[in-house]
Protein backbone atom coordinates (compact mmCIF):
# COMPACT_ATOMS: atom_id res chain seq x y z
CA UNK A 1 0.00 0.00 0.00
CA UNK A 2 1.28 3.58 -0.69
CA UNK A 3 2.46 5.87 2.20
CA UNK A 4 -1.06 7.68 3.05
CA UNK A 5 -1.51 10.96 1.65
CA UNK A 6 -1.80 13.73 4.17
CA UNK A 7 -5.13 16.36 5.06
CA UNK A 8 -4.91 19.63 6.69
CA UNK A 9 -8.17 20.40 7.73
CA UNK A 10 -9.55 24.20 9.08
CA UNK A 11 -12.72 24.84 11.06
CA UNK A 12 -14.38 28.50 11.56
CA UNK A 13 -17.41 28.99 12.93
CA UNK A 14 -20.50 26.83 14.65
CA UNK A 15 -19.81 23.09 16.48
CA UNK A 16 -21.73 21.43 13.43
CA UNK A 17 -19.00 22.56 11.40
CA UNK A 18 -16.49 20.60 13.63
CA UNK A 19 -18.59 17.43 13.53
CA UNK A 20 -19.05 18.02 9.75
CA UNK A 21 -15.08 18.51 9.17
CA UNK A 22 -14.69 15.61 11.67
CA UNK A 23 -17.00 13.82 8.83
CA UNK A 24 -15.10 14.84 5.95
CA UNK A 25 -11.59 13.65 7.89
CA UNK A 26 -13.51 10.06 7.88
CA UNK A 27 -14.82 10.30 3.95
CA UNK A 28 -11.20 11.40 2.72
CA UNK A 29 -10.12 8.71 5.19
CA UNK A 30 -11.48 5.93 2.86
CA UNK A 31 -9.47 7.69 -0.12
CA UNK A 32 -6.29 7.54 1.71
CA UNK A 33 -5.22 10.38 3.79
CA UNK A 34 -4.89 10.91 6.94
CA UNK A 35 -4.99 14.27 9.08
CA UNK A 36 -2.07 16.43 9.92
CA UNK A 37 -1.94 19.34 12.46
CA UNK A 38 0.65 21.08 9.89
CA UNK A 39 0.08 22.70 6.68
CA UNK A 40 3.03 22.93 5.59
CA UNK A 41 2.81 18.46 5.57
CA UNK A 42 -0.75 18.35 3.41
CA UNK A 43 -1.32 17.08 0.20
CA UNK A 44 -4.77 18.52 0.51
CA UNK A 45 -5.76 21.57 2.46
CA UNK A 46 -9.58 22.07 3.00
CA UNK A 47 -10.87 25.17 4.84
CA UNK A 48 -14.65 24.43 6.38
CA UNK A 49 -16.03 27.76 6.06
CA UNK A 50 -19.01 30.19 8.03
CA UNK A 51 -20.69 32.27 6.29
CA UNK A 52 -22.81 33.84 9.20
CA UNK A 53 -21.21 37.20 9.10
CA UNK A 54 -19.29 39.14 7.19
CA UNK A 55 -15.86 39.28 8.77
CA UNK A 56 -16.08 34.85 8.91
CA UNK A 57 -15.87 34.71 4.97
CA UNK A 58 -13.65 37.60 4.58
CA UNK A 59 -11.43 35.51 6.85
CA UNK A 60 -11.29 32.73 4.53
CA UNK A 61 -10.49 34.75 1.29
CA UNK A 62 -7.24 36.10 3.38
CA UNK A 63 -6.47 32.89 4.59
CA UNK A 64 -6.58 31.62 1.01
CA UNK A 65 -4.05 34.41 0.25
CA UNK A 66 -1.63 33.39 2.93
CA UNK A 67 -1.59 29.23 1.40
CA UNK A 68 -0.35 30.99 -2.09
CA UNK A 69 3.12 30.23 -0.99
CA UNK A 70 2.42 26.57 0.32
CA UNK A 71 0.97 25.97 -3.19
CA UNK A 72 3.89 27.48 -4.82
CA UNK A 73 6.42 25.10 -3.12
CA UNK A 74 4.17 22.29 -3.76
CA UNK A 75 2.60 22.42 -7.01
CA UNK A 76 0.68 19.26 -6.36
CA UNK A 77 -1.19 20.39 -3.32
CA UNK A 78 -4.77 20.59 -3.38
CA UNK A 79 -6.46 23.00 -1.57
CA UNK A 80 -10.71 22.78 -0.84
CA UNK A 81 -13.51 24.91 0.32
CA UNK A 82 -16.23 23.49 2.14
CA UNK A 83 -18.95 24.66 4.20
CA UNK A 84 -21.33 27.56 3.98
CA UNK A 85 -19.15 30.12 2.11
CA UNK A 86 -18.51 27.09 -0.26
CA UNK A 87 -22.26 26.13 -0.56
CA UNK A 88 -23.23 30.86 -0.91
CA UNK A 89 -20.23 31.47 -3.29
CA UNK A 90 -19.70 28.05 -5.05
CA UNK A 91 -17.56 28.91 -8.43
CA UNK A 92 -17.15 32.54 -7.21
CA UNK A 93 -14.16 31.08 -4.73
CA UNK A 94 -12.43 29.58 -7.77
CA UNK A 95 -12.89 32.75 -9.84
CA UNK A 96 -11.33 35.05 -7.17
CA UNK A 97 -8.99 32.44 -6.10
CA UNK A 98 -7.76 29.80 -8.95
CA UNK A 99 -5.99 28.17 -7.04
CA UNK A 100 -8.68 26.42 -5.32
CA UNK A 101 -9.24 23.35 -6.88
CA UNK A 102 -12.75 21.67 -4.90
CA UNK A 103 -15.83 23.52 -3.61
CA UNK A 104 -17.99 21.33 -1.68
CA UNK A 105 -21.30 22.53 0.09
CA UNK A 106 -22.39 20.68 3.60
CA UNK A 107 -24.96 18.41 2.01
CA UNK A 108 -22.82 17.06 -0.47
CA UNK A 109 -19.62 16.03 2.07
CA UNK A 110 -19.91 11.81 0.95
CA UNK A 111 -19.09 12.44 -2.21
CA UNK A 112 -16.04 14.15 -1.31
CA UNK A 113 -14.06 10.57 -2.18
CA UNK A 114 -14.97 10.77 -5.72
CA UNK A 115 -14.42 14.64 -6.16
CA UNK A 116 -10.74 13.74 -4.70
CA UNK A 117 -10.43 11.47 -7.46
CA UNK A 118 -11.41 14.13 -9.86
CA UNK A 119 -9.04 16.75 -8.92
CA UNK A 120 -6.07 14.35 -8.36
CA UNK A 121 -6.93 13.93 -12.35
CA UNK A 122 -5.82 17.86 -12.85
CA UNK A 123 -9.67 18.77 -12.84
CA UNK A 124 -11.78 21.22 -10.20
CA UNK A 125 -14.75 19.74 -8.69
CA UNK A 126 -17.51 21.88 -7.36
CA UNK A 127 -20.91 20.22 -5.78
CA UNK A 128 -22.99 22.49 -3.98
CA UNK A 129 -26.22 20.19 -4.46
CA UNK A 130 -29.02 19.73 -2.05
CA UNK A 131 -29.40 15.44 -2.47
CA UNK A 132 -32.08 13.52 -1.87
CA UNK A 133 -30.00 11.11 0.43
CA UNK A 134 -28.87 11.56 3.65
CA UNK A 135 -25.22 12.52 3.59
CA UNK A 136 -24.78 10.86 7.07
CA UNK A 137 -25.42 7.49 5.75
CA UNK A 138 -22.86 7.57 3.66
CA UNK A 139 -19.90 9.07 5.73
CA UNK A 140 -17.93 6.99 8.05
CA UNK A 141 -18.56 7.80 12.10
CA UNK A 142 -15.46 9.90 13.38
CA UNK A 143 -12.80 7.48 14.61
CA UNK A 144 -9.24 7.51 15.49
CA UNK A 145 -7.04 8.52 18.89
CA UNK A 146 -8.58 11.95 19.09
CA UNK A 147 -12.02 10.71 19.59
CA UNK A 148 -11.58 8.20 21.75
CA UNK A 149 -9.51 9.95 24.15
CA UNK A 150 -12.10 13.33 24.52
CA UNK A 151 -15.18 12.60 27.19
CA UNK A 152 -17.42 15.25 24.60
CA UNK A 153 -18.54 14.93 21.47
CA UNK A 154 -21.43 16.63 19.32
CA UNK A 155 -23.74 14.50 17.94
CA UNK A 156 -25.66 16.16 14.45
CA UNK A 157 -29.41 15.31 14.94
CA UNK A 158 -31.14 18.14 12.86
CA UNK A 159 -29.74 20.32 9.54
CA UNK A 160 -31.04 23.16 8.13
CA UNK A 161 -34.09 25.93 9.09
CA UNK A 162 -37.33 26.78 8.21
CA UNK A 163 -37.61 29.69 9.99
CA UNK A 164 -35.97 32.32 7.77
CA UNK A 165 -35.33 34.97 9.71
CA UNK A 166 -34.70 38.14 7.96
CA UNK A 167 -31.19 38.58 8.62
CA UNK A 168 -29.71 35.09 7.99
CA UNK A 169 -28.52 32.90 5.57
CA UNK A 170 -28.77 29.46 7.15
CA UNK A 171 -31.91 28.33 5.22
CA UNK A 172 -30.30 29.55 1.91
CA UNK A 173 -26.63 27.82 2.79
CA UNK A 174 -27.73 24.55 4.96
CA UNK A 175 -31.06 24.05 3.09
CA UNK A 176 -34.78 23.34 4.37
CA UNK A 177 -35.09 21.06 7.92
CA UNK A 178 -33.67 17.47 7.72
CA UNK A 179 -33.85 15.55 10.99
CA UNK A 180 -32.12 12.29 11.50
CA UNK A 181 -34.42 8.79 12.10
CA UNK A 182 -33.73 8.29 16.08
CA UNK A 183 -32.62 4.77 16.04
CA UNK A 184 -29.52 5.75 13.66
CA UNK A 185 -28.76 8.57 16.31
CA UNK A 186 -28.99 6.15 19.37
CA UNK A 187 -26.40 3.90 17.12
CA UNK A 188 -23.71 6.52 16.97
CA UNK A 189 -24.39 7.95 20.56
CA UNK A 190 -23.93 4.02 22.13
CA UNK A 191 -20.92 3.95 19.69
CA UNK A 192 -19.32 7.48 21.26
CA UNK A 193 -19.81 6.26 24.50
CA UNK A 194 -18.47 2.75 23.92
CA UNK A 195 -15.60 5.14 23.07
CA UNK A 196 -15.25 7.17 26.45
CA UNK A 197 -17.42 10.05 25.70
CA UNK A 198 -19.77 11.02 28.85
CA UNK A 199 -21.08 14.06 27.66
CA UNK A 200 -23.07 14.55 24.19
CA UNK A 201 -24.35 17.58 22.60
CA UNK A 202 -27.00 17.29 20.07
CA UNK A 203 -26.50 19.51 17.09
CA UNK A 204 -29.01 20.95 14.97
CA UNK A 205 -29.66 24.61 13.61
CA UNK A 206 -33.00 24.60 14.98
CA UNK A 207 -33.24 21.74 17.11
CA UNK A 208 -35.45 21.43 19.20
CA UNK A 209 -37.69 21.77 15.84
CA UNK A 210 -36.25 17.96 15.95
CA UNK A 211 -38.60 15.79 14.01
CA UNK A 212 -37.09 12.15 13.49
CA UNK A 213 -38.46 9.10 12.44
CA UNK A 214 -38.59 7.45 15.62
CA UNK A 215 -38.48 3.51 16.21
CA UNK A 216 -42.18 4.04 17.40
CA UNK A 217 -43.65 6.48 15.19
CA UNK A 218 -42.60 10.70 15.30
CA UNK A 219 -39.81 11.39 17.83
CA UNK A 220 -39.94 14.97 19.12
CA UNK A 221 -36.58 16.24 20.57
CA UNK A 222 -37.82 15.22 23.88
CA UNK A 223 -38.79 12.10 22.96
CA UNK A 224 -34.96 11.85 21.53
CA UNK A 225 -33.20 12.94 25.07
CA UNK A 226 -35.19 10.56 26.98
CA UNK A 227 -34.01 7.57 25.26
CA UNK A 228 -30.40 8.90 24.54
CA UNK A 229 -30.72 9.21 28.89
CA UNK A 230 -31.52 4.98 28.91
CA UNK A 231 -27.93 5.10 27.82
CA UNK A 232 -25.84 3.30 30.35
CA UNK A 233 -22.55 5.75 30.63
CA UNK A 234 -23.96 8.66 28.91
CA UNK A 235 -24.07 11.09 31.85
CA UNK A 236 -24.87 14.40 30.41
CA UNK A 237 -27.05 15.45 27.38
CA UNK A 238 -26.97 19.33 25.65
CA UNK A 239 -28.70 20.13 22.83
CA UNK A 240 -28.06 23.25 20.61
CA UNK A 241 -28.90 26.00 19.31
CA UNK A 242 -33.05 26.13 19.73
CA UNK A 243 -35.84 29.08 18.77
CA UNK A 244 -37.99 30.28 21.32
CA UNK A 245 -41.36 28.59 19.14
CA UNK A 246 -39.96 25.60 19.25
CA UNK A 247 -40.02 24.89 22.78
CA UNK A 248 -42.55 22.54 23.25
CA UNK A 249 -44.23 21.60 26.65
CA UNK A 250 -42.90 17.78 26.42
CA UNK A 251 -39.46 19.68 26.40
CA UNK A 252 -39.39 22.26 28.87
CA UNK A 253 -40.90 19.23 31.22
CA UNK A 254 -37.71 17.00 30.24
CA UNK A 255 -35.62 19.61 31.79
CA UNK A 256 -37.72 18.74 34.91
CA UNK A 257 -37.33 15.21 34.49
CA UNK A 258 -34.38 13.85 32.69
CA UNK A 259 -31.50 14.06 35.15
CA UNK A 260 -29.12 13.82 32.68
CA UNK A 261 -30.11 17.06 30.57
CA UNK A 262 -27.81 19.84 31.85
CA UNK A 263 -29.50 23.00 33.19
CA UNK A 264 -27.84 25.20 30.52
CA UNK A 265 -29.77 26.18 27.52
CA UNK A 266 -28.70 28.15 24.77
CA UNK A 267 -31.86 30.05 23.34
CA UNK A 268 -31.21 33.25 21.42
CA UNK A 269 -33.48 35.92 21.17
CA UNK A 270 -31.75 38.33 18.85
CA UNK A 271 -33.43 41.66 19.94
CA UNK A 272 -35.87 42.84 23.03
CA UNK A 273 -37.93 45.09 21.08
CA UNK A 274 -41.12 43.95 19.19
CA UNK A 275 -41.05 46.15 16.47
CA UNK A 276 -37.20 44.46 15.72
CA UNK A 277 -38.18 41.31 15.93
CA UNK A 278 -41.29 41.90 13.77
CA UNK A 279 -38.55 43.08 11.49
CA UNK A 280 -36.40 40.52 11.97
CA UNK A 281 -39.47 38.22 11.43
CA UNK A 282 -39.03 36.28 14.36
CA UNK A 283 -42.65 35.39 14.85
CA UNK A 284 -42.75 36.36 18.88
CA UNK A 285 -42.37 39.28 21.02
CA UNK A 286 -40.35 39.99 23.79
CA UNK A 287 -43.01 39.11 26.57
CA UNK A 288 -43.63 35.88 25.05
CA UNK A 289 -39.92 35.19 24.92
CA UNK A 290 -39.84 36.32 28.64
CA UNK A 291 -43.06 34.21 29.60
CA UNK A 292 -41.27 31.58 28.53
CA UNK A 293 -38.30 31.58 30.30
CA UNK A 294 -40.12 31.76 33.33
CA UNK A 295 -41.72 28.14 32.41
CA UNK A 296 -38.42 26.68 31.96
CA UNK A 297 -37.17 28.69 34.99
CA UNK A 298 -40.35 26.66 36.90
CA UNK A 299 -39.00 23.13 35.34
CA UNK A 300 -35.78 23.63 36.20
CA UNK A 301 -34.67 26.38 38.76
CA UNK A 302 -31.00 25.71 38.61
CA UNK A 303 -31.26 26.05 34.60
CA UNK A 304 -28.62 28.97 32.86
CA UNK A 305 -29.55 30.45 30.38
CA UNK A 306 -27.57 31.59 27.19
CA UNK A 307 -28.27 33.84 23.83
CA UNK A 308 -27.60 35.51 20.90
CA UNK A 309 -28.26 39.15 19.96
CA UNK A 310 -27.88 41.44 16.81
CA UNK A 311 -27.40 44.86 17.34
CA UNK A 312 -27.91 47.46 14.62
CA UNK A 313 -30.30 45.81 13.10
CA UNK A 314 -31.93 47.79 9.80
CA UNK A 315 -34.67 49.76 11.65
CA UNK A 316 -33.34 50.10 14.96
CA UNK A 317 -33.54 52.73 17.18
CA UNK A 318 -31.91 53.84 20.35
CA UNK A 319 -35.94 52.91 21.75
CA UNK A 320 -35.67 49.48 20.55
CA UNK A 321 -31.86 49.46 21.94
CA UNK A 322 -33.16 49.76 25.44
CA UNK A 323 -35.68 47.41 25.08
CA UNK A 324 -32.76 45.05 24.10
CA UNK A 325 -30.89 46.27 27.52
CA UNK A 326 -34.12 45.68 29.78
CA UNK A 327 -34.42 42.12 28.51
CA UNK A 328 -30.94 41.45 29.27
CA UNK A 329 -31.30 42.70 32.46
CA UNK A 330 -34.16 40.69 33.18
CA UNK A 331 -33.22 37.70 31.77
CA UNK A 332 -29.39 37.94 33.71
CA UNK A 333 -27.86 35.24 30.98
CA UNK A 334 -24.65 33.39 32.37
CA UNK A 335 -23.46 33.78 29.10
CA UNK A 336 -24.28 35.32 25.73
CA UNK A 337 -23.17 36.50 22.19
CA UNK A 338 -23.69 39.72 20.69
CA UNK A 339 -22.74 40.72 17.32
CA UNK A 340 -23.46 43.84 14.97
CA UNK A 341 -25.54 43.24 12.39
CA UNK A 342 -23.95 42.23 9.04
CA UNK A 343 -26.21 41.69 5.67
CA UNK A 344 -25.76 38.77 4.03
CA UNK A 345 -26.32 38.52 0.18
CA UNK A 346 -29.88 36.95 -0.29
CA UNK A 347 -31.39 37.66 2.72
CA UNK A 348 -34.77 39.54 2.82
CA UNK A 349 -32.97 42.24 5.32
CA UNK A 350 -30.08 42.83 3.00
CA UNK A 351 -31.93 46.39 0.84
CA UNK A 352 -32.80 47.33 3.89
CA UNK A 353 -30.92 50.41 5.30
CA UNK A 354 -28.43 49.98 8.36
CA UNK A 355 -28.18 52.15 11.58
CA UNK A 356 -24.70 52.91 10.46
CA UNK A 357 -21.22 50.91 11.54
CA UNK A 358 -20.96 53.76 14.49
CA UNK A 359 -24.16 53.69 16.09
CA UNK A 360 -24.09 49.79 16.00
CA UNK A 361 -20.37 49.23 17.47
CA UNK A 362 -21.56 52.04 20.32
CA UNK A 363 -24.58 49.71 21.21
CA UNK A 364 -22.38 46.21 20.79
CA UNK A 365 -20.19 48.15 23.80
CA UNK A 366 -22.87 48.78 25.68
CA UNK A 367 -24.68 45.71 25.46
CA UNK A 368 -21.51 43.72 25.76
CA UNK A 369 -20.38 45.24 28.68
CA UNK A 370 -23.71 44.36 30.57
CA UNK A 371 -23.55 40.42 29.20
CA UNK A 372 -20.17 40.43 30.73
CA UNK A 373 -21.50 41.68 34.15
CA UNK A 374 -23.98 39.21 34.16
CA UNK A 375 -21.78 36.49 33.36
CA UNK A 376 -19.10 36.77 35.83
CA UNK A 377 -21.78 37.71 38.67
CA UNK A 378 -22.97 33.95 37.32
CA UNK A 379 -19.36 32.47 37.66
CA UNK A 380 -18.62 34.06 41.46
CA UNK A 381 -21.89 33.11 42.26
CA UNK A 382 -20.83 29.41 41.64
CA UNK A 383 -18.38 29.69 44.78
CA UNK A 384 -18.80 27.23 47.45
CA UNK A 385 -22.10 25.04 45.55
CA UNK A 386 -21.47 21.27 45.48
CA UNK A 387 -21.15 19.73 41.90
CA UNK A 388 -20.34 17.25 39.52
CA UNK A 389 -17.08 17.65 37.22
CA UNK A 390 -16.71 15.40 33.62
CA UNK A 391 -12.75 15.73 33.86
CA UNK A 392 -11.48 16.46 30.36
CA UNK A 393 -7.61 16.74 30.63
CA UNK A 394 -5.07 17.27 33.00
CA UNK A 395 -4.33 20.94 34.09
CA UNK A 396 -1.07 23.36 33.60
CA UNK A 397 0.16 22.53 37.21
CA UNK A 398 1.36 18.95 37.84
CA UNK A 399 -0.76 16.96 39.65
CA UNK A 400 -4.25 19.43 38.08
CA UNK A 401 -7.33 17.95 36.57
CA UNK A 402 -9.43 20.33 34.38
CA UNK A 403 -13.18 19.19 34.26
CA UNK A 404 -16.13 20.93 33.01
CA UNK A 405 -19.59 21.71 35.40
CA UNK A 406 -22.55 21.30 34.23
CA UNK A 407 -23.36 24.73 33.96
CA UNK A 408 -19.79 24.67 30.90
CA UNK A 409 -18.06 26.29 33.56
CA UNK A 410 -13.84 25.49 33.17
CA UNK A 411 -12.98 24.30 37.06
CA UNK A 412 -9.60 23.18 37.73
CA UNK A 413 -8.72 20.80 40.85
CA UNK A 414 -6.12 18.39 42.73
CA UNK A 415 -6.71 14.62 41.67
CA UNK A 416 -5.09 11.53 40.30
CA UNK A 417 -5.06 11.05 36.18
CA UNK A 418 -7.19 8.28 36.11
CA UNK A 419 -10.10 10.85 36.82
CA UNK A 420 -9.53 11.70 32.95
CA UNK A 421 -13.09 10.87 31.52
CA UNK A 422 -15.14 10.25 34.61
CA UNK A 423 -17.39 12.27 36.75
CA UNK A 424 -16.33 13.64 39.79
CA UNK A 425 -17.98 15.40 42.86
CA UNK A 426 -16.21 18.72 43.84
CA UNK A 427 -16.73 21.61 45.80
CA UNK A 428 -15.94 24.98 43.97
CA UNK A 429 -13.91 26.94 46.12
CA UNK A 430 -12.94 30.18 44.08
CA UNK A 431 -13.54 32.17 40.88
CA UNK A 432 -11.03 33.48 38.47
CA UNK A 433 -11.10 34.99 35.15
CA UNK A 434 -11.78 31.79 33.04
CA UNK A 435 -12.47 29.40 35.07
CA UNK A 436 -13.03 28.04 38.81
CA UNK A 437 -11.15 26.18 41.49
CA UNK A 438 -12.46 23.01 42.84
CA UNK A 439 -12.07 20.93 45.62
CA UNK A 440 -12.99 16.93 45.30
CA UNK A 441 -15.08 15.93 47.75
N1 LIG B 1 -25.54 39.57 11.17
C1 LIG B 1 -25.13 39.50 12.47
N2 LIG B 1 -25.30 38.42 13.23
C2 LIG B 1 -25.92 37.36 12.67
N3 LIG B 1 -26.24 36.16 13.19
C3 LIG B 1 -26.85 35.45 12.22
N4 LIG B 1 -26.92 36.15 11.08
C4 LIG B 1 -26.37 37.36 11.35
C5 LIG B 1 -26.16 38.54 10.58
N5 LIG B 1 -26.59 38.62 9.32
C6 LIG B 1 -26.00 35.76 14.57
C7 LIG B 1 -27.32 35.46 15.28
C8 LIG B 1 -27.30 33.96 15.38
C9 LIG B 1 -25.83 33.69 15.50
C10 LIG B 1 -25.41 32.29 15.20
O1 LIG B 1 -25.24 34.59 14.62
O2 LIG B 1 -27.29 36.06 16.55
O3 LIG B 1 -28.07 33.47 16.46
FE1 LIG C 1 -21.63 29.41 9.94
FE2 LIG C 1 -24.21 29.09 10.25
FE3 LIG C 1 -22.92 27.77 8.39
FE4 LIG C 1 -22.57 27.19 10.97
S1 LIG C 1 -24.41 26.98 9.77
S2 LIG C 1 -21.02 27.37 9.41
S3 LIG C 1 -22.71 29.22 11.87
S4 LIG C 1 -23.20 29.92 8.46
Amino acid sequence: MSAPKKLFVKTYGCQMNVYDSERMVGALGTAGYEQVQDPAEADMILLNTCHIREKAAEKVYSELGRMRPLKDAKPDLKIGVAGCVAQAEGAEIMRRQPMVDLVVGPQAYHRLPAMEAKVQAGETALDTDFPEEDKFDHLPAPRGPKASRAPTAFLTVQEGCDKFCAFCVVPYTRGAEVSRPGARLLAEARDLVERGVADITLLGQNVNGYHGAGIDGDWTLARLIRELAKIDGLERIRYTTSHPNDMTDDLIDAHGEVEKLMPYLHLPVQSGSDAVLAGMNRRHTAEEYLRLIERIRAARPDIAMSGDFIVGFPGETEADFADTIALCEEVRYASAFSFKYSARPGTPAAGRTFVGDDVASERLGRLQALITDHQRSFQRAQVGKRMSLLVEKAGREPGQMIGKTPWLHAAHFDGPQTTQGNVVEVEIIGSNTNSLSARAI
